[in-house]
């Protein structure tokens, strides 16, 4: 089980409250797998990366242009490499459903996620929008 810690943590809520469902996500895939229902339960996991990539990423975008984040280019090409992962994933279990490796592949994903993104660039991240947050509170 992974638990939310300061290695995952940015310091800004907004990105911290995401990794927190992200986490409990992959517990939840990681839990199905032990008990043998992972084929039928990945496409939850989908799902909700489909969403995570919609919602939380795209508003990560919007933050790092509202802030003019000097790294925004490669950073949110990071995010699109993960929304284009989840779709290859989304419409192969359209066509065929999940596979024998199915499972295993989204929660080397989501794993990968959170120890080459999350912990990575939106660690850098975090730290630029707190150095803005705090320059516009003096002000
Ligand atoms: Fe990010």
């Amino acid at each position: 089980m992974v638990v939310f810690n300061d290695e995952f943590s940015c310091g800004i809520p907004f990105m911290d409250n995401s990794t927190k469902r992200f986490i409990s996500e992959l517990n939840k895939l990681s839990d199905a797998m032990k008990n043998g229902e992972g084929r039928q339960y990945v496409i939850f996991a989908i799902d909700y990366l489909k969403d995570f990539c919609e919602t939380h990423l795209a508003f990560e975008n919007k933050v790092m242009a509202q802030y003019e984040f000097y790294d925004e280019a490669s950073h949110s090409k990071g995010h699109e490499e993960l929304r284009s992962q989840i779709l290859v994933y989304m419409k192969k279990y359209e066509e065929a459903g999940a596979d024998h490796n199915m499972p295993l592949d989204v929660q080397r994903l989501m794993s990968s996620w959170l120890v080459r993104h999350i912990s990575k660039p939106d660690k850098v991240l975090g730290d630029y929008l707190k150095t803005r947050i705090a320059k516009k509170e003096k002000a």
